[in-house]
């Protein structure tokens, strides 16, 4: 099974630990589990030993003499990085778009005019499954390059049964082949195809009687996400769509208010979904709902900043009781990019989180926003190794130094996969 790692001498080890169970809000939020001096012992994928490096050393002793040694000295440790919320496996690309939201053509206008989401579509169901899977590997790498040790991935860019079930197989083979973790979400109900058009209703009965019975039976999701939005599926169309999923054991996620207040988020809280998304224009009473039902919110604000919209209130779902995790939403349209470092450092600048709640926000929220928050998250006895060396002194200094990767090494399953950590790179201070 390979030597142990020994990781000694953390300069600070951010741990995620905390007393509080299950997503956190207000106060827990910026409780990271703090260890100085600190040392994490890992073997056979494993994390076996935390604690200050003394203490490490002394439960090890008879072992130390076989483990490899990393030095991380005035360096930062935390979890991997998760991403609860992409549409990472997808064909081409829109950079197009990007010029044309840029002379004033808003994503609505250019979705409504076929593009868009249905751009992606009709690129998606002519690629290849071998196109699709090394275009999404690249990301899949990038992501890693950045600290992400875990992603959520949707399907979506298909909606007929062939392309959907195509999208999702892509995942499931990359989450055999790629050392990232890739969790699955059904997404049938991302938009309306073209070839549906003023039918709707149909639509929206050819996802829950033909679609997800498929995708249960082939155990290829784990969530069921809608588009819930003025123009795409109202919050009836949606309240189905998820009722019907959850029949089937997939847990509900909603996109929600994104572009326009449409009481999204009361209905993430009313179907009882593991999270809301976006959130944009989410109304006061949506936050207090969701903050009742314990639905977390998945914020996403580099998708904000690319549309050049304001950002979600992360700081008020916070102060109301919300746990907020956040996400890339990494996909060709409104959001092309894998840094989850980016958007710590924007869930900071654009939603006034502070530094410890952004980074619980990216790593232990986020994955309970995908139901794997006893599997990874937070670094303690009995979980995944995945576990990121930063080329900063401390949490403080990761969000600080804005729009840089400062990832030095990433282990994934005690494998290390990014990274030379012998080598120094300068930092801008
Ligand atoms: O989460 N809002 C809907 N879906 C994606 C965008 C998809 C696209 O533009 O291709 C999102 O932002
Ligand atoms: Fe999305």
């Amino acid at each position: 099974m390979g030597n142990p790692i020994w990781i000694k001498n953390i300069g600070q080890l951010a741990t995620l630990v905390s007393e509080e169970a299950g997503p956190r809000s207000k106060e827990a939020m910026s409780q990271l589990g703090i260890i100085e001096d600190g040392s994490l012992w890992i073997e056979d994928g494993m994390i076996k030993g935390v604690g200050s490096t003394q203490e490490v050393e002394q439960n090890f002793k008879t072992r130390i003499e076989t483990a490899e040694v990393i030095d991380a000295s005035g360096y930062l440790v935390t979890p991997g990085l998760i991403d609860p919320h992409t549409h990472v496996a997808f064909g081409g690309s829109r950079e197009r778009e990007f010029e044309m939201r840029l002379e004033g053509v808003s994503y609505m206008e250019i979705m409504n005019e076929g593009g868009g989401i249905h751009a992606t579509t009709r690129m998606t169901r002519q690629a290849t499954e071998e196109e699709i899977i090394t275009q999404t590997k690249k990301r899949l790498d990038s992501f890693l390059q950045h600290g992400v040790t875990t992603v959520e991935g949707k399907s979506g860019y298909g909606m007929d049964i062939e392309t959907e079930l195509k999208q999702l197989r892509i995942m499931k083979e990359l989450q055999e082949t790629h050392p990232i973790d890739l969790v699955p979400t059904f997404m049938g109900a991302h938009a309306v195809p073209p070839e549906y058009k003023g039918r709707e209703e149909e639509f929206v009965d050819y996802v829950i009687n033909e679609m997800l019975p498929i995708v249960a039976e082939e155990q290829l999701a784990e969530f069921n996400d809608v588009f819930c939005e003025k123009d795409v599926f109202t919050p009836e169309q949606s309240e189905r769509i998820l009722e019907a999923g959850k029949k089937y054991g997939l847990i509900p996620k909603i996109h929600a208010d994104e572009i326009v207040s449409y009481g999204g988020a009361e209905l993430a809280a009313k179907v009882g979904a593991i999270s809301a998304e976006h959130l944009l224009k989410a109304s006061e009473n949506g936050i207090k709902e969701m903050a009742k039902a314990g639905t977390i919110a998945c914020l996403l604000p580099a998708t904000a900043l690319y549309l050049r919209e304001e950002a979600a209130d992360g700081r008020k779902m916070i102060d109301e009781g919300v746990a907020v995790a956040i996400s890339t939403d990494c996909n060709p349209g409104s959001s092309p990019t894998t840094s989850m470092p980016l958007v710590m450092n924007l869930a900071c600048i654009s939603m006034r989180m502070t530094p410890a709640e952004a980074l619980t926000a990216a790593t232990y929220n986020a994955a309970c926003a995908i139901n794997r928050q006893h599997q990874i998250g937070s670094l303690e006895i009995g979980k995944q190794a995945d576990v990121v060396l930063w080329n900063v002194k401390n949490y403080q200094e990761l969000q600080y130094l804005f729009g840089v990767n400062h990832v030095k090494a990433v282990w994934k399953k005690g494998v290390k996969v990014v990274g030379n950590y012998e080598q120094t790179v300068a930092t801008t201070t």
